[in-house]
């Protein structure tokens, strides 16, 4: 049985690709490569390149392959472009998921794991956020992810489709192979570095007058390689009958801005000239998981999320591909 992975050639998609492999797992990979690159899958990999809301791609998939389940990650994911343009949000995001899922039910498919945020929250009633607080998100990003976690339970009542949802925090570092690489890159780490190699002249912090200890807001980030072991272990769960759920995915535990800046000063050993902007509106102080229903429902802890192993992880990638995959 093969394991379909939208998305596959992203950042979060192609490390989970790289994890799902290294188990034996079977891995089809359906990604339009807009905004994924090709050098981060390897050669041999199904891929098929095209959107996941062509229907008849996803049938001819399903025919091709014997799928028993699907990780979706494709979506676009910038919150400031969803905010500029968000017909182009609702229309990938939602309405090609809405096409992807009920291709793959109408194929016999019924394990799904689903790629949503911490965005879904809004600005947090309570630290850390537990799943069941408040779903009120911000920006159009983060309403494309909330309306296909409401289908997913719709689509489970009715059709039997079991889901987890995994509300990512702040993915953040590298493996060996695969890192991060988005354009345009709005997170933080791979700014960060770029400056530190000259690529860019400096790094802009947006506000330092948060009620945090040193005025900046404070993220939970963790580790691409623990989100992609959080993905195998739902998929577990799923196959073996488990039943469909949130989950929060994080550490529980957040940095600073200019605590990232200063950890990624002592790994890299350069200088990283920092200008300070206006705080963005809308921005929280603090995002920070409860990530307890992770633990006991998945058996998952993050292990290799400490701000120095993450940073020096993105480094070491980013070091041998100064320009991204574009130099691979
Ligand atoms: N990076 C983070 O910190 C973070 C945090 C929370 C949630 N997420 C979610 O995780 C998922 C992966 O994020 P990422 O950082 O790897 O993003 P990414 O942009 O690196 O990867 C997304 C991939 O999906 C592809 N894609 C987008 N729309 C598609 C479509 N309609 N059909 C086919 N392919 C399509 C893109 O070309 C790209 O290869 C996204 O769903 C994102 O919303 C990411």
């Amino acid at each position: 049985m093969a394991i379909l992975v939208t998305g596959g050639s992203g950042y979060i998609g192609s490390v989970t690709v790289e994890c799902l492999l290294a188990k034996g797992e079977q891995v089809v990979v359906l990604d339009d490569l807009a905004r994924g690159h090709r050098a981060a899958l390897p050669a041999d990999i199904p891929l098929y390149q095209g959107k996941t809301g062509d229907r008849e791609l996803v049938a001819r998939i399903a025919r091709e392959h014997t799928l028993d389940s699907c990780i979706h990650f494709a979506a676009l994911i910038e919150v400031g472009e969803s905010v500029l343009d968000p017909a182009k949000y609702f229309e990938n995001n939602v309405g090609h998921g809405i096409a992807l899922i009920g291709e793959l039910i109408r194929a016999g498919v019924r394990d799904f794991v689903f790629s949503s945020t911490a965005a879904v929250y809004g600005d947090p009633e309570q630290i850390p956020i537990p799943e069941e607080s408040r779903k009120w998100p911000r920006r159009p990003y983060g309403w494309s992810k909330q309306f296909i976690e409401q289908l997913l339970a719709a689509y489970d009542t009715a059709y039997g489709m079991k889901f987890i949802a995994l509300r990512y925090f702040n993915a953040a570092g590298a493996t060996e192979k695969c890192g991060e690489d988005h354009r345009p890159e709005s997170h933080l780490i791979p700014n960060v570095l770029a400056a530190a190699l000259g690529l860019q002249k400096m790094i802009r912090v947006f506000g330092n007058n948060y009620p945090t200890p040193d005025g900046t807001p404070i993220r939970d980030y963790i580790h691409v390689a623990d989100l992609a072991e959080a993905h195998i272990r739902a998929l577990d769960h799923l196959r073996s009958g488990g039943h469909s759920d949130y989950l929060n995915l994080g550490t529980g535990k957040g940095y600073s801005v200019l605590e990232v800046i200063n950890c990624a000063r002592e790994v890299t050993g350069r200088d990283i000239p920092v200008q300070i902007e206006p705080p963005r509106p809308g921005d929280p102080a603090r995002l920070i998981a409860d990530h307890t229903k992770a633990a006991s429902l998945l058996g998952w802890e993050p292990v290799k999320s400490d701000l120095r192993s993450m940073v020096q992880s993105a480094w070491n990638w980013r070091h041998l591909h100064p320009n991204g995959y574009n130099g691979s």
